[in-house]
C-alpha cells in the first residue's frame, strides 16, 4: 500500500467549512500523513530537513488548500521555495521524488462556471494550476488532475459531507 502525505495549507481553518472535514476525516487513516503547515509553522520557519524526510517518506503528494488569488496561501509557496532544493528535488543530482505521484486539493469560491473562456476568471484552474504541474514534472514526479472543489461558500452540509466522502475514496484509490 503506497503512503500518501497531505501537505495541508489554511491559514484560517478556524473558520473553514469545507476544508476542516476533507483533512478532518483523514487523521485516523494509517497510511494518510497530515502534514499542518500553519499549525506547524506559525512564524513562517520551515524546518526543511523535516519536510524533505516526510517527503521520502510517502508515495503520493497532495498539496491541499484554499484557492487563494489564483494559487495556494503564501506559506505553501514558502514551502516550495525552500523544501524542493536544487540537489534533492530537481537538477542532475536532485532525484529524491522521482516517480512520486502528486496532485492538488483546492477549494474555490468561484463556482465551476466562472472558471472558463468568457467566465470572470477567464481561464481553467487547471491554467492556474500549471506552476504546479510543471513543478512537479521538474521534481520528475507524476502530476495528477487535481481535486477541485467549486463555489464552496453555496454547499449545503449534505454536499460538503458528499465531497468528503469522495476525497476519501480518491484517497483510497490513489493509495492502492
Ligand atoms: C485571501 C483570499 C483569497 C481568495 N482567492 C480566491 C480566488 O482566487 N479564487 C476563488 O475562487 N476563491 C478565492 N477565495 C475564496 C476561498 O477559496 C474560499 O474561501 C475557500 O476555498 C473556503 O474554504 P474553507 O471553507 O475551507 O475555508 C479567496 C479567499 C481568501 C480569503
Amino acid at each position: 500500500m503506497k503512503k500518501v502525505l497531505i501537505i495541508y495549507a489554511h491559514p484560517t481553518e478556524h473558520k473553514s467549512r469545507v476544508n476542516k472535514h476533507l483533512v478532518g476525516a483523514l487523521s485516523d487513516v494509517r497510511n494518510v500523513t497530515v502534514n499542518n503547515l500553519y499549525e506547524r509553522y506559525p512564524d513562517f520557519y520551515i524546518d526543511v530537513k523535516y519536510e524533505q524526510g516526510l517527503l521520502l517518506k510517502h508515495d503520493v503528494i497532495i498539496w491541499h488548500h484554499p484557492f487563494y488569488w489564483y494559487s495556494a496561501p503564501s506559506l505553501l509557496k514558502e514551502w516550495f521555495d525552500l523544501v524542493l532544493e536544487h540537489g534533492f528535488a530537481y537538477g542532475r543530482e536532485g532525484n529524491a521524488l522521482e516517480g512520486k505521484i502528486a496532485l492538488n486539493c483546492i477549494t474555490t469560491g468561484g463556482s465551476e462556471s466562472t472558471y472558463e473562456t468568457g467566465g470572470l476568471n477567464r481561464f481553467r484552474v487547471s491554467d492556474f494550476l500549471l506552476p504546479f504541474d510543471q513543478s512537479a514534472n521538474l521534481c520528475k514526479m507524476k502530476y495528477l488532475e487535481p481535486f477541485v472543489i467549486h463555489g464552496v461558500h453555496l454547499l449545503s452540509d449534505k454536499e460538503i459531507m458528499e465531497y468528503t466522502t469522495k476525497y476519501r475514496t480518491l484517497i483510497d484509490s490513489l493509495a492502492k
